[in-house]
């Protein structure tokens, strides 16, 4: 998935309202609601990306419809659940640590709470958890949510486990309106598929979440038209690979591209992002929608994981070193000034160390303005746990992993340099993380970009705002007047 979320987040993203997300850009929360039909408030702790965090919304939305309220923490809540992430054996640390917190909670003070597990950890531990670490009440797989309020019945009934981790061929959640975690109004997050089909060597995603299908496009267009007129600014439409988006509708197939085109008619103030995007499906139609439609952000989060073609083929990516190169020149003379950013995997099963420095210097060919690197985590049941050996020694992972991520910032601090002097636009989010004095926002490249607050400005404006100051994590901006997608444009030529 795409930079706005950090996939690595080992933080929970919190339903608590004030518990900033570490690694997320925006503070994910789900504020608390004032009251609770049903007499029951859950509380849901997102780990993971961003299609989890979109899932927990849905979550809300189900529970809601029965009479749920949303708890402001786990001490006022009566279910606890946890929406959880397989995609590197830390992540699934954090998660059992949570647990065996809660189970604790439920042993000493609190018999009637409930404890329940969601989203990719549900399928792989569903025995583990239940019978031998006796730690949940529910545990439910990422396509069986609407089943969620019959299985708390049905363990609080019981005083036994309830679990549905059946994973569907058809689920798309497509008819639920979801309660959004973002409560600023600005930004939210689309679901437009489900599930992967690539089976990537490394990856745990397919067996987590299952089958790839694609929701029908009135219901993406009527939930997007439902957002402008609530008066969201932004909104990004998540997948694992959603450029292999495809349905049939009337008997013609309509691709990602189209989709994207068709979101883009909805409103012109309405800023679209997409994460996350296999190079291999990266299509020129897909570049032209960039550069034809103002609102579709000139940016892209095209993960390569390496940059040496044996390894790629033993990751089973589809592509080469080359071919990645050259679908980036080719990205870069349709939609100039582009912005990229990438996953990156140090220390997979057989790397050298000049396997090694092709990763490094395929970074330094693309000039990624953003990367999210991780060391190889062997998962189970995948490509490469079962065919390679997970043989680079944690210490070498640690330290290319280190030079990777060094490489990255001094690329990510002189891509910041370049952009001073430079008129950009900004979409509010709202104050700076270090001063209410301060707003920050990010520019159509998704870069970060803070300013001293105007008069009358807040979150979900358009500003222009001139580039005069950058860290390798942050812009810094001169105000210069309040503006409108339409007329941005004109503003910054
Ligand atoms: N569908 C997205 C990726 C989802 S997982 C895509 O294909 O782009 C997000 C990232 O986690 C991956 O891009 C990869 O860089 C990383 N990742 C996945 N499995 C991993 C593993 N076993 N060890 C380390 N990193 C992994
Ligand atoms: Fe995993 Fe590959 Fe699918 Fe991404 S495309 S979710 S890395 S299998
Ligand atoms: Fe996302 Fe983690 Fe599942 S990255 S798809 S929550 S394994």
């Amino acid at each position: 998935m795409q930079p706005i979320a950090d996939l690595d987040v080992l933080q929970p993203v919190s339903s608590a309202p004030d518990v900033a997300a570490d690694g997320l850009d925006a503070p994910q929360t789900l504020a608390a609601t004032a009251d609770a039909p049903n007499g029951r408030r859950v509380f849901i702790e997102t780990y993971g990306c961003q299609m989890n965090v979109a899932d927990s919304e849905l979550v809300a939305s189900i529970l809601g419809q029965e009479g749920y309220g949303l708890a402001a923490s786990e001490d006022d809540a009566d279910v606890v659940l946890i929406n959880t992430c397989a995609i590197r054996e830390k992540a699934e640390d954090r998660v059992r640590g949570r647990l065996a917190k809660f189970r604790a909670k439920k042993v000493k003070e609190r018999p009637d709470l409930q404890i329940g597990v969601l989203g990719c950890m549900a399928e792989r531990l569903r025995t583990k958890l239940l019978e031998q670490e006796k730690l949940v009440d529910v545990v439910v797989g990422p396509d069986a949510y609407r089943d969620l309020p019959r299985l708390l019945a049905e363990a609080d009934e019981t005083g036994q486990a309830a679990v549905n981790v059946h994973l569907s061929r058809e689920e798309t959640y497509a008819d639920l309106a979801p309660v959004r975690y973002d409560t600023n109004g600005v930004s939210a997050f689309v679901s437009i598929m489900r599930g992967c089909d690539n089976m990537c060597a490394f990856c745990v995603v397919p067996f987590t979440r299952g089958r790839e299908r694609s929701r029908p496009v009135t219901s993406i267009l009527s939930e997007v038209g439902q957002l402008v007129d609530a008066g969201y600014k932004e909104v990004t439409v998540l997948g694992q690979n959603v450029n292999s988006y495809r349905v049939e509708q009337d008997g013609t197939a309509v691709s990602f591209a189209e989709l994207l085109y068709r979101i883009s008619l909805l409103s012109p103030e309405l800023r679209i992002r997409y994460s996350t995007s296999h190079p291999k499906d990266c299509s020129d139609e897909l570049l032209h929608v960039h550069r034809e439609r103002p609102t579709v952000c000139d940016f892209i989060h095209l993960p390569v994981q390496h940059g040496n073609t044996d390894v790629l083929r033993r990751m089973r990516r589809t592509y080469t070193r080359e071919q990645y190169l050259d679908l980036i020149d080719r990205a870069r003379s349709i939609v100039p000034d582009l912005s990229l950013s990438t996953d990156i995997i140090a220390g997979f099963c057989g790397e050298t160390d000049a396997e090694h420095a092709d990763t490094l210097s395929l970074m330094e060919a693309v000039g990624y303005d953003h990367a999210f690197m991780f060391a190889y985590s062997e998962r189970p049941h995948t490509f490469a746990a079962r065919k390679f050996e997970d043989d680079v020694p944690e210490a070498v992972k640690k330290q290319r992993l280190s030079e990777i991520i060094a490489l990255q910032n001094a690329t990510s601090k002189a891509r910041h340099e370049a952009r001073i002097g430079r008129r950009e636009v900004v979409l509010v989010e709202g104050p700076s993380k270090r001063s209410d004095a301060q707003l920050a926002g990010r520019t159509d490249a998704n870069h970060m970009v803070v300013f001293d607050r105007p008069e009358g400005v807040g979150k979900g404006d358009y500003v222009a705002v001139e580039i005069i100051g950058c860290t390798s994590a942050t812009l810094f901006g001169d105000f210069l007047g309040r503006t409108t997608l339409a007329e941005a444009s004109a503003l910054v030529a």
